[in-house]
C-alpha cells in the first residue's frame, strides 16, 4: 500500500552548487539504494523524484540539483517546514555484488552515499563539470575524482561490478565498457507508481514505464 508521509524539514546545506536537504525519517522506509522517492512540492501539482542520498537513524537526506521551479522550491525548504513523501519506489540496484566499484557523474552522484554505506564503502569514479560541482564528491568515500574535459570511462579500472548513476551519454558510455553494469536512468515522472506512464522509455525495443522496471537496469 502506497503512503504519502509528512515529514519534517531537520535543515539544509548548500553542497557546492547543489542543496542537501536533510528530513526527519520518522517510520519512513529509506528502501534499498537506487529506488526513489516522489517529494511533494509547496505550490507545485506534480511531485518530483528523488533518490534517497542519506539515511541515518534519524534523518534522510536528498542532495538537489537547482535547474527549475520544483527543484528551487525544494532547495528553499526550511527547517520546521513540512514536506510529504512517497516512497521508497522502483527498482533499487542489487547489492549482491562481489567487486563493486560506484561510478557517477554530476547530480548522479545523489544515490551514491547510501549505495557507498550500504556496500561498505567500495572504491568509486566521479566526474564532474567544474571543482565546485565536485565538493559533492566529499559526500562518498573512497572516491577518485576527474573534472572535464577528463570523462569518469577514461579512468575506469577494469574487473569490477559497476553501479553508475549519471546522465544519459555517461550511462550509455558506461554500458559500452561494462555490459554487466547496472545502471540508474532518469525520465521525467509524473506519478512515479505505473499509473501515468509519463516516464515511458524504450527498453528491449518496447516502450516501458521507467520508474516500475527501473530506475535501475541491467546494462545487457
Ligand atoms: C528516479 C529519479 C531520481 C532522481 N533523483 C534526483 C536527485 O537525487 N537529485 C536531483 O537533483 N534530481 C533528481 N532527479 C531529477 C529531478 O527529478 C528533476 O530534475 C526535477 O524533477 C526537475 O523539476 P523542476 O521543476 O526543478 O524542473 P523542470 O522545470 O521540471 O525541468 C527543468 C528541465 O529539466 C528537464 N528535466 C526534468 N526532469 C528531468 C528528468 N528526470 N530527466 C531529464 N530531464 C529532466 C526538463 O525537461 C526541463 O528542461 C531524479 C529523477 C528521477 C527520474
Ligand atoms: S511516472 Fe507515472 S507511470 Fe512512471
Amino acid at each position: 500500500m502506497l503512503t504519502r508521509r509528512a515529514l519534517r524539514v531537520a535543515g539544509s546545506e548548500v553542497v557546492g552548487p547543489y542543496t542537501l536537504l536533510r528530513v526527519e525519517r520518522g517510520k519512513l522506509d529509506p528502501g534499498i539504494p537506487g529506488q526513489f522517492f516522489m517529494l511533494e512540492v509547496p505550490g507545485r501539482l506534480l511531485p518530483r523524484p528523488m533518490s534517497l542520498c542519506l539515511a541515518t537513524s534519524s534523518e534522510l537526506g536528498f542532495l538537489i540539483d537547482p535547474i527549475g521551479p520544483g527543484t528551487r522550491a525544494l532547495c528553499s525548504l526550511a527547517a520546521g517546514e513540512t514536506l510529504r513523501i512517497l516512497g521508497p519506489l522502483g527498482n533499487g540496484f542489487r547489492l549482491d555484488v562481489e567487486r563493486p566499484l560506484l561510478v557517477g557523474g554530476g547530480i548522479g552522484i545523489a544515490p551514491l552515499p547510501y549505495l557507498s554505506e550500504r556496500l561498505a564503502n567500495p572504491p568509486a569514479v566521479l566526474g564532474f563539470r567544474t571543482a565546485w560541482h565536485a565538493e559533492a564528491a566529499a559526500l562518498v568515500p573512497n572516491a577518485e575524482v576527474v573534472l572535464e574535459p577528463t570523462y569518469v570511462t577514461e579512468v575506469l579500472p577494469p574487473g569490477h561490478d559497476v553501479l553508475a548513476c549519471g546522465p544519459a551519454p555517461m550511462l550509455e558510455a558506461v554500458r559500452r565498457l561494462t555490459p554487466n553494469a547496472q545502471l540508474a536512468w532518469e525520465a521525467p515522472m509524473a506519478c512515479g507508481y505505473g499509473a501515468c506512464y509519463g516516464c515511458a522509455v524504450e527498453i528491449d525495443g518496447e516502450l516501458k514505464r521507467l520508474c516500475v522496471e527501473g530506475p535501475v537496469l541491467a546494462a545487457a
